[in-house]
């Protein structure tokens, strides 16, 4: 698929659901989470039949997100159906790591291509102020059990404040060299004042070659996660909604007013 950018449009990202297992400062608040309703979240087949049409439409990667996508009930069962897409070359998942350590082996064996693992600063204390209700052990456990299901390349993601100079960010860095991970660090962003920017070591935020959309957990096809525009699935049909999307793609991000981190995937 080519929007009138002349972009290919070939990565999909699917958000299972909005629920997470922490609270980051920066992504969600600490009490009163406006959560979506069950009815509202997207069934497996939906799912499946979303990313199938999808997939014949010229996708080829796609990714699963959250909120955090190891809290779904069954998601290995998800991840298998998916995996079976005819077509489908890049396979990932981005996780926060806390329930990888028990889950990364059913996954790689479900099809699971690679995982990519939230982690902003190596110190146990500053961790659990940032996620409110991690514990980095959980982390390291993960990362060591998705090396050795095989998960790989196993990226990091370091969100930063403004710079990967800061101690956090240079203590993961540290870390991911020793370790042989890949890091990518994420400057933190202001949704409510529609700031945006580059990913340094990864894809995100370069407009120009932007290859991606968005399905919310509640059915929603988004082109931009810096627009408030939705096509619904469950009101257009998946074709259509995906048709739309590209179509309407815009040339760069705006802003955002309707989403937060937890709800679009990041
Ligand atoms: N700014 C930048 N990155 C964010 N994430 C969540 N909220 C923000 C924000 N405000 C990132 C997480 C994770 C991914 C799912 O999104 O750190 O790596
Ligand atoms: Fe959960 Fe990820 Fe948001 Fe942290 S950034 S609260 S791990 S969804």
């Amino acid at each position: 698929m080519y929007d009138k950018y002349n972009r290919k449009i070939n990565y999909l990202r699917i958000s299972v659901t909005d629920r997470c297992n922490l609270r980051c400062v920066y992504c969600m608040p600490e009490k009163g989470v406006k959560l979506m309703k069950h009815e509202e979240i997207l069934s497996f087949d939906e799912i499946v039949h979303i990313s199938k049409i999808a997939v014949n439409k010229g996708v080829n990667k796609i990714r699963i997100t959250g909120g955090e996508p190891l809290v779904r009930r069954n998601i290995v069962q998800l991840v298998e159906r998916i995996a079976k897409i005819e077509g489908l070359k890049d396979f990932g998942m981005t996780t926060n790591g806390i329930l990888l350590n028990d889950l990364a082996q059913p996954l790689a064996d479900a099809g699971l291509h690679r995982v990519n693992i939230s982690l902003d600063t190596m110190n146990p204390e500053r961790y659990r102020q940032i996620t409110r209700l991690g514990n980095i052990e959980d982390v390291f456990r993960g990362i060591e059990a998705a090396k050795k299901a095989g998960l790989l390349p196993i990226k990091i993601n370091c969100v930063i404040k403004k710079s990967h100079d800061e101690l956090d960010a240079q203590s993961v860095a540290k870390f991911c060299k020793e370790n042989d991970l890949k890091i990518r660090f994420i400057h933190e962003m202001d949704l409510e004042t529609g700031e945006f920017s580059v990913v340094e070591g990864g894809s995100g935020g370069d407009c120009k070659n932007c290859n991606r959309l968005r399905l919310t957990a509640n059915g929603l096809i988004k082109p931009c996660l810096f627009n408030d525009i939705a096509y619904d699935i469950r009101k257009l049909g998946a074709e259509q909604a995906i048709k739309m999307a590209v179509e309407n793609k815009p040339k760069s991000g705006t802003e955002n007013h309707t989403g937060e981190f937890y709800n679009i995937g990041g």
